[in-house]
């Protein structure tokens, strides 16, 4: 019997895959330790439907010190999610978190996934290993942020393992977006300050970064691709972006049409490691995934809206 073991299954991105694949008929083992970073209530909810799936079961360990191997089969599927993201919060002392939940917790991943002999690893990198740097002519990594060091050094760490015969692929999400998006990143930040409420959206510089913005869904579709034994390892890894960048002004006025109300927001100077613009370059995706987002931003967001709606409880 397949199994699939969802690394950071109660967050946003792991919350969703666990239940595509549960969909799929797949077993699905979750791990995640519930980190309080943000609140466990809202991972506890995201996980909710899967727990009453009999093909799901939780593990809910710290990937820092739980022996990963002894729940991990030969032949499994490890889709590695865990970690802490986030760019402003990897500056300063935060930077310790980025280290251990990224760079230790993968390195700790790949070494049981190798002792297991598990069929691959496919694991969340992120575009912020390019920075400012990744243009329509230049694909170099060269992060900008605490953060982006780190996946930069989780990607680095896949290819030594993939010298001693892990069979490991990178994915660099870009901006994900969609329901149960974690409540520091932007799209649920502009919702809760468009809704009814005090929250007021701290804008960071003047709203002209720009950003391939990637539904939730078409980010799990590309995942599940990715852990397909159709598809062969690769050492390259993915960009999976939206396909279309909107600034954040953009953004914001497409928000407030779809509410029906104006965002209450505080102009603040532009933050650190926050790169002005992030393209993807989803050709390699296409070409070997055969994989292409197919959701617009629009229908995107008012996919979000809903979500925040019944979230906030103001649903009938
Ligand atoms: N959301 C995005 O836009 C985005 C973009 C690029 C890359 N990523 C990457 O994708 C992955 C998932 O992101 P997300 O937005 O769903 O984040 P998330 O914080 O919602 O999910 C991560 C989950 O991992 C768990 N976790 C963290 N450290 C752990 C540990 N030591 N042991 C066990 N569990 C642990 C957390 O409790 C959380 O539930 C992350 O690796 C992130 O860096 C996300």
């Amino acid at each position: 019997m397949k199994r699939a073991i969802i690394t950071g299954a109660a967050g946003f991105i792991g919350s969703h895959l666990t239940e595509k694949l549960l969909a799929k008929g797949e077993t699905v083992v979750g791990i995640d330790n519930f980190d309080p970073w943000y609140t466990p209530r809202i991972k506890k909810q995201n996980l909710s439907s899967s727990l009453k799936n009999e093909s799901f079961s939780l593990v809910q360990e710290d990937l820092l010190s739980f022996d990963l191997s002894s729940v991990l089969q030969k032949g499994d599927v490890v889709y590695h999610l865990a970690g802490r993201p986030g760019v402003q919060d990897s500056w300063g002392s935060g930077f310790s978190a980025s280290v251990e939940n990224n760079i230790l917790a993968t390195q700790r991943v790949f070494e049981a996934a190798l002792e297991s002999e598990v069929q691959r690893v496919v694991f969340a990198s992120s575009s912020s290993v390019y920075g400012s740097s990744a243009t329509s002519l230049s694909r170099e990594v060269g992060p900008i942020s605490p953060y982006g060091v780190s996946k930069a050094a989780c990607e680095q760490l896949a290819q030594v393992y993939r010298f001693r015969g892990l069979d490991v692929i990178a994915m660099r999400y870009f901006t994900v977006y969609g329901p149960r998006q974690r409540p520091d990143m932007a799209m649920n930040r502009l919702f809760r300050a468009a809704l009814p409420g005090d929250y007021v959206f701290p804008l960071r510089g003047t709203g002209a970064q720009r950003r391939e913005f990637t539904f939730v869904e078409d980010i799990v579709d590309a995942t599940m691709k990715a852990g397909s034994p159709d598809v062969q390892q690769i050492a390259e890894p993915f960009d999976i972006g939206g396909g279309v960048s909107a600034s954040l002004s953009e953004v914001i006025e497409k928000v407030e049409r779809i509410v029906g109300s104006s965002i209450r927001v505080d102009l603040q100077p532009a933050a650190k490691g926050d790169p002005l613009i992030t393209v993807a370059n989803t050709e390699p995706a296409q070409k070997i995934l055969g994989w292409q987002a197919s959701t617009e931003l629009q229908d995107g967001l008012e996919n979000h809206h809903v979500s925040m709606l019944e979230a906030l409880q103001l649903t009938q």
